[in-house]
């Protein structure tokens, strides 16, 4: 195959023009590498091209890129220098390794109450640490899709921690969506104030509730689909460009058809489940216990945790 000369950016390619690009770029499709790895069908849907001419650009962008190895001493090292965000309880630290790592997406899953917005905010407070203290000395993007957020519980925590609450909030950037539109928009639009800001840590608090009353009824599920995975695309590329850890929670339905076990299910099908790097499932226990299961990991063995969620925040 003839080698594409001059291809350096998406605006390169050929039939992409500057609205195009802009709004490849707004779904998430910002590398010519994502752009070689996509289906023709979702460019066409994004950027409102033939097929045909979405064909061309794909393969264009395929032939420009190139393949790049890394040897496994390389990727061992990368694993070694990822960073890590302390959860508060040792023994949930443990079974992920260290804590809550930067560079992926971290799920955690479970019914009302189970702790998925505590442990949030605990983790909220947590990377404004010092790094010998389990912090990144970082700043947070905080979505609130819930309007669950709470100032008042972060400056306990806060306090708990030793830290002064008013720098801690002042370190939170809460952003209020209340569409799928706002919660997509704020993420396409967080690299400035990530790097501005040094935000080490973006919460999406939930990932799929506004996704889920917005999108009712079969008819309009591939669509909803579609935007979820772009946004998810686009949330990952932001924990891989910035080294931040992306937490996000999800709730679970009923699922009849699991009959024995635990007959719950994450929403958001595998779109969700393959792109989260980490999966925590959460359920209730007696009191203020709570066990965190580690469901998927890329370098721990699944295993269970006990937590406990206190005045002070999240403990063993
Ligand atoms: P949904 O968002 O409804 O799906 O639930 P969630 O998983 O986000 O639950 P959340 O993290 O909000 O946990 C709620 C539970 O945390 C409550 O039932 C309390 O047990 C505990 N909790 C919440 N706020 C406080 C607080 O201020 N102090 C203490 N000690 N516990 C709290
Ligand atoms: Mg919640």
């Amino acid at each position: 195959m003839a080698k594409e000369k001059g291809i350096k950016v998406i605006e390169d390619l050929p039939g992409i023009g500057p609205t195009s690009s802009e709004k490849l770029k707004a779904a998430g499709y910002e590398t010519l590498d994502s752009i070689a790895a996509a289906a023709p069908a979702a460019i066409a849907e994004v950027t409102g091209m033939s097929l045909e001419a979405a064909k061309k650009a794909v393969d264009a962008a395929k032939q420009s890129t190139t393949l790049e190895f890394s040897t496994a001493s390389d990727v061992y090292e990368r694993r070694k220098s990822l960073g890590a965000i302390k959860t508060g309880a040792a023994s949930l630290d443990e079974i992920l390794g260290g804590g809550v790592e930067t560079g992926g997406i971290t799920e955690v899953y479970g019914k009302f109450a189970s702790g998925k917005t505590q442990l949030g905010f605990q983790l909220s407070v947590n990377v404004q640490l010092p790094h010998d203290q389990g912090g990144l000395e970082g700043a947070v993007l905080f979505i609130d899709t819930e309007g669950t957020f709470r100032p008042d519980r972060i400056e306990g925590i806060a306090k708990s921690a030793g830290l002064d609450p008013k720098k801690v909030l002042d370190n939170i950037f809460v952003v209020r969506a209340t569409t799928s539109d706002q919660q997509v928009l704020t993420a396409e639009r967080a690299d400035k104030l990530i790097k501005e800001n040094n935000i080490k840590l973006i919460v999406v608090d939930s990932l799929m509730s506004v996704f889920r009353s917005e999108y009712m009824g079969r008819g309009a599920l591939a669509e909803r689909q579609q935007k979820l995975n772009a946004h998810i695309h686009k949330l990952q590329s932001l924990a891989d460009t910035h080294h931040l850890v992306v937490y996000i929670t999800n709730q679970v339905m009923d699922n009849p058809a699991i009959l024995f076990g635990d007959p719950t299910t994450p929403v958001g099908g595998n779109i969700v489940a393959h792109a989260a790097t980490t999966r925590l499932y959460m359920r209730k226990s007696k009191e203020e216990k709570r066990i965190v299961r580690l469901v998927d990991s890329p370098n721990m063995p699944e295993a269970e945790a006990v937590i406990k969620i206190t005045p002070m925040g999240i403990k063993d």
